[in-house]
């Protein structure tokens, strides 16, 4: 029988299907039936930094980040139901109630609340932080080196103040990924989350409104990160884990292949059920014993970028075809 195990964060698990961050891993039944149905690894839902400053807020009135009311009050009422100290219980019980590791995940913009809260979530028995980390750049006087830098201080500020392994989930909108990629590292994470998949937005032509976009990925989403990963592994030297698109094994044999550390499923969760990760688990485990691969480091990165021959000949060559429609 293929052996599974992969290691992720310094952490040991059993296989590389990581169930990601989202409503699904929200409060400790989800969670159970995340490890119940064969999870490598947990990352709860992120606890957002404006659940803290709204529990902060009600104390002492400062309202340091200004927001729009509608905003301030959708999250004083997200606080309620899971606020830090709700988010500390709920690492406490599911590391009560399961061996599978569980990664707490924080949503961060400023380096302002996250040192003292990792600390406390190490302390709550957390095997490891992944921060979530959607910055959106609106401002036109800010530079691109400012905007990876702020990234690269919230990673600096939680490094200094806990030793709980870290991981930084990022999007997919940098220049020079290679460059801000090794500066996180740096900066102190132990693997890098790619892509954090932002909130879609979308404009009602009825009613002339805002509107969320589709919330979903598709599996033909896997090609961004398959393309990072291959081109960034094994030079980042840090693990990496793939997120976006990965719906079936197929997606999840690829992604190692292309040299991921753990593959993270959330779309498929919720379209084809919390069953889906013994799914995508059995089909890995298929493809090696077909393949003759005892490991998963039997057959991992061997088709990274650095492995392969010359991709970016090969891929200037398929663009090149795909344009101008000779084959
Ligand atoms: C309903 C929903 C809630 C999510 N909540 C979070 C969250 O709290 N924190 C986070 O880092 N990502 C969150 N995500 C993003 C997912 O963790 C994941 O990165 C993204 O959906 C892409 O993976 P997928 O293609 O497997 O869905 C959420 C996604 C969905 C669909």
């Amino acid at each position: 029988m293929a052996d599974l195990t992969t290691s992720y964060l310094g952490l040991e698990l059993k296989n590389p299907v990581v169930v990601s961050s989202s409503g699904i891993t929200r409060n400790v039944e989800g969670v159970l039936r995340c490890a119940d149905a064969g999870a490598g690894a947990i990352v709860l839902k992120s606890l957002f930094e404006e659940q803290i400053e709204s529990e902060a807020e009600q104390e002492q009135e400062a309202t340091e980040v200004s927001m729009h009311p509608e905003a301030d009050d959708y999250i004083r009422q997200m606080g309620k139901h899971l606020g830090p100290d709700d988010y500390l219980a709920l690492v406490e019980q599911a590391k009560k109630k399961t061996d599978v590791p569980i990664i707490a995940s924080l949503n961060s913009r400023t380096t302002k609340w996250w040192g003292n809260y990792a600390r406390q979530l190490e302390q709550a028995g957390a095997d490891a932080i992944e921060l979530n980390m959607s910055i959106m750049p609106r401002r036109f006087e800010e530079n691109a080196d400012q905007v990876e830098r702020r990234y690269v201080n919230i990673v600096d500020k939680v490094r200094r103040q806990t030793s709980v392994p870290l991981a930084a989930k990022i999007g997919p909108f940098f220049t020079a990924l290679p460059h801000f990629t090794t500066a996180l590292r740096k900066a102190g994470v132990q693997a890098l989350v790619l892509f954090n998949r932002f909130y879609q937005l979308d404009i009602n032509i009825q009613t002339k409104k805002l509107a969320p976009g589709y919330m979903f990925s598709t599996p033909q989403e896997v090609y961004l990160p398959l393309r990072w990963i291959s081109i960034l592994h094994p030079e980042v030297g840090c693990d990496l884990s793939a997120s976006t698109g990965v719906h079936t094994g197929t997606e999840a044999v690829k992604l190692l292949l292309a040299g991921a550390k753990t593959v993270q499923v959330c779309s498929t969760l919720y379209k084809n059920g919390i069953d889906r990760i013994a799914t995508i688990r059995s089909d890995i485990e298929r493809w090696m014993t077909e393949g003759g691969y005892e490991t998963i480091d039997d057959f991992r990165g061997m088709l990274n970028q650095s492995q392969s021959g010359s991709p970016e000949a090969y891929e200037r060559l398929q663009y090149i075809k795909a344009l101008t429609g000779v084959s």
